[in-house]
């Protein structure tokens, strides 16, 4: 988004005008960050053989999805929908790779019926998948490597109790399993975190993920899942991808030479391609004042941006009604019958009712995050791409709302 002389504008769209258009609340992506990304990133590992893998969860769009294809990047899926979304958006099957999480042998089945590459996140769920399917189907595993990340994490996510992945010290019975059963595995996957902050984290795990790569002799890829971050608060400092990227080529160099062979080192990222592409922009319905700071109310809320009430995470906030007027402090936010700041202490230029206001970074785990709660609708979304807008989902409606609803006769 760019602060021009005549107010903020996303690739040339004046925000003001995108709002009168669409209506609001409006989630609004401009493709060409998320190229910007994406290229950063091939960039930033272009020293060792790589793919990048779209974690479908972090926005999760036909038409993004789409995007994402035409950059010839594979996704990463988490649940059937997800899959078949991805199969939808012309995704090959052989280009997704479905991560179970706490899933039923069920949905192991259906993804493979359709095709694409599974990936075991617990020893319960590599019995049966070996009992299941023996040498016909390879499959990759999902690790754990606490605590070594715990005791350098600098991050919320990090913990000693995580439900995700087989833990490294369980690799025994992994071994046991795979000659019981004669399972493949051509994979090794690990996500450490989302929001990791620090390299020298990322490349212990990486040692560790390719000391344990070493007693698997078929592997294709080593994947380190996602949770490369983007600034949110004009203070984060965040890694610096190119930085990540040398230091990792060495690391993967080293391995290649022991291992003998070159498997492809995988990434799922989501924040980092898809969060600085979106806003929220959202209509300011109410200016208050009562002891203390005034209130702007606006017409969205946690319903439709979440992370703010879920995790307190800071989104910048921009009054594009009075781009340039003189500043002011206000709480922002939404219009929940619940306590529902979408930022406090916010210093915007003067705020009127009827103006609109954007909600930057709100492209990962934004929409997809979004529900019905309080009966409103979930906002429509558009997308701007070389230089035209287009609509990618439409705005609910109350028809929307109760489509499931059984009208009873008592
Ligand atoms: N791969 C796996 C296996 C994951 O579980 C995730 C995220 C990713 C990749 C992508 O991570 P990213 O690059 O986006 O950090 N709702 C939360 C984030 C939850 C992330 C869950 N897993 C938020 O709004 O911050």
């Amino acid at each position: 988004m760019q602060q021009t002389d005549t107010g903020y504008t996303i690739q040339n769209f004046a925000v003001e005008e995108l709002a009168k258009t669409y209506g609001t609340p409006l989630f609004v992506y401009d493709a060409s960050i998320i190229d910007r990304q994406i290229e950063k990133l091939k960039q930033a590992f272009r020293h060792f053989p790589h793919r990048i893998n779209y974690a479908a969860k972090a926005l999760t769009n036909l038409a993004v999805l789409k995007h994402m294809k035409s950059h010839n990047l594979g996704l990463d899926v988490v649940s059937v929908n997800e899959l078949r979304m991805g199969l939808d958006s012309g995704f090959d099957a052989d280009d997704i790779l479905f991560t179970s999480n706490s899933v039923s042998l069920d949905e192991i089945d259906q993804s493979i019926a359709l095709g694409v590459k599974v990936n075991i996140d617990s020893l319960s769920l590599l019995q049966r998948f070996g009992q299941k399917y023996g040498s016909s189907e390879p499959c990759s595993i999902r690790l754990k490597l606490d605590p070594l990340v715990n005791e350098h994490s600098g991050s919320r996510e990090w913990h000693g109790h995580s439900k995700f992945g087989i833990h490294f010290t369980h690799l025994a019975e992994v071994k046991t399993l795979v000659d019981k059963y004669g399972i493949q595995i051509t994979g090794l996957h690990v996500h450490n975190s989302s929001g990791f902050l620090d390299i020298p984290v990322y490349l212990a795990a990486a040692e560790r993920m390719f000391e344990i790569a070493i007693g698997f002799k078929n592997l294709d890829f080593i994947d380190f899942g996602g949770g490369i971050t983007i600034p949110f608060h004009p203070n984060d400092t965040v890694i610096d991808v190119e930085e990540l990227g040398s230091k990792l080529a060495e690391k993967v160099s080293e391995f290649y030479k022991e291992y003998g062979s070159k498997p492809e080192i995988w990434f799922e990222p989501g924040r980092f391609l898809v969060s600085e592409c979106g806003y929220l922009l959202t209509q300011v319905t109410v200016v208050r004042k009562d002891r203390e700071l005034p209130y702007a109310g606006t017409d969205t809320g946690f319903n439709h941006l979440l992370r703010p009430k879920l995790y307190d995470a800071y989104h910048e906030i921009v009054n594009a009604g009075n781009s340039g007027g003189e500043k002011q402090v206000y709480h922002i936010t939404g219009n929940m019958c619940e306590t529902d700041f979408l930022g406090k202490n916010r210093s915007l230029s003067k705020i009127e009712e009827g103006h609109i206001l954007a909600i930057k970074n709100a492209g990962a785990y934004g929409s997809c995050m979004a529900s019905n709660y309080n009966s409103r609708v979930r906002p429509a979304e558009i997308m701007i791409r070389n230089g035209e807008a287009y609509l990618i989902k439409k705005r609910e409606t109350y028809e929307d709302l109760i489509r499931n609803q059984v009208k009873v006769n008592w």
